[in-house]
């Protein structure tokens, strides 16, 4: 603990992964490379770049794939992990971000945050002074797009600037809105399907730049595209909107109709958990159940390249 006390007082520079509009295209493609590494060294890894430190998990909101990822991950990578739900600790009291982060930044050496608000992972990280990686927010999930791009490297590998991606369903949700900022970053053509109310925002397409088509036409996003992706309907926090959104993204499923209109090859994707016969039909997700969940799997080895890369 005492060099992360010298480390605090002497204002280093610290890494996070607190958005994928922070990354560039070089620190993506380096996370993919060492994502590659993590999966093929699994069980014998040489090098433990997280030996001796202990990593605070907060979160905020409900995790199956990202908690388990991040905690074997950090085990893994030679770590200890301590799991904090957000409502157990004096966060859920109403104990400020700025000082929360200020006392685990003495404590741990790093922290995963699933919460609401971008602003509050990122005041965290400015406050704790200690590598904090964004676990989902309301607006971005950083770690769940990288290990998207990784997948799709896995089974079609190829230059980006020729993929063309289609995003079917809330287009205005944090997994969208972290994949408008990769398509900006990778130059991938992506194309964004959804009804007007849940169409990204403007400012998000002005910030990310790149080759976004957004469309309220499900089918002419399907059409020769090489991935098909989508997310849940209704996000954690949006619970309240349930029925309004089902009733306006109900013609927005990714099933065998639309799945035809793709090519061949396309992979059809999804970032779970899924809800069969709202956002995806039944047997659609069983035909392509190979591929999400290598996808789902692939998380762990992506995160294991977050960790190493965010202590370097
Ligand atoms: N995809 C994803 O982030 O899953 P969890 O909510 O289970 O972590
Ligand atoms: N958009 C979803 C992603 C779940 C992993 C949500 O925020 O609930």
């Amino acid at each position: 603990m005492g060099a992360l006390v010298d480390a605090y007082n002497r204002n280093t520079t610290v890494k996070h992964l607190l958005s994928i509009e922070g990354l560039s295209a070089a620190d993506i493609e380096h996370l993919l490379r060492e994502a590659a590494h993590m999966k093929c060294a699994r069980g014998r890894h040489s090098n433990l770049p997280l030996q001796g430190q202990i990593w605070a998990l907060i979160f905020s909101k409900s995790s199956t794939r990202t908690r388990v990822s991040f905690e074997v991950g950090i085990r893994e990578l030679g770590g200890q992990t301590i799991f904090l739900n957000a409502t157990d600790i004096q966060l859920g009291r109403g104990e400020p971000i700025c000082d929360t982060a200020r006392v685990l930044g003495r404590m741990v050496h790093g922290t995963v945050f699933r919460t609401f608000a971008q602003a509050d992972v990122e005041e965290f990280a400015r406050y704790a002074r200690i590598p904090t990686i964004n676990a989902l927010t309301d607006e971005e999930h950083p770690c769940q797009i990288l290990a998207d791009l990784f997948t799709i490297q896995e089974k079609q590998p190829g230059r980006w600037s020729e993929k063309v991606i289609a995003f079917i369903g809330d287009g205005a949700c944090n997994v969208a809105t972290s994949w408008i900022f990769a398509a900006g970053r990778l130059g991938f053509e992506l194309r964004v399907a959804a009804p007007r109310p849940f169409q990204p925002g403007l400012a998000v397409l002005e910030r990310a730049g790149g080759r976004i088509v957004c469309t309220e036409d499900p089918t002419a996003a399907a059409r020769h595209a090489d991935v098909l992706y989508t997310d849940v309907w209704v996000s954690m926090g949006k619970e309240a909107e349930a029925e309004e959104r089902l009733r306006l993204l109900r013609g927005y499923q990714i099933n065998d109709q639309l799945v035809a209109l793709a090519k061949p090859s396309a992979l059809v994707m999804h970032c779970l958990p899924a809800y069969r016969g709202k956002e995806i039909d039944a047997d659609t997700f069983e035909t392509h159940a190979g591929t999400i969940f290598d996808q789902a799997e692939n998380r762990l080895h992506v995160q294991k390249a977050i960790l190493a890369w965010v202590v370097a």
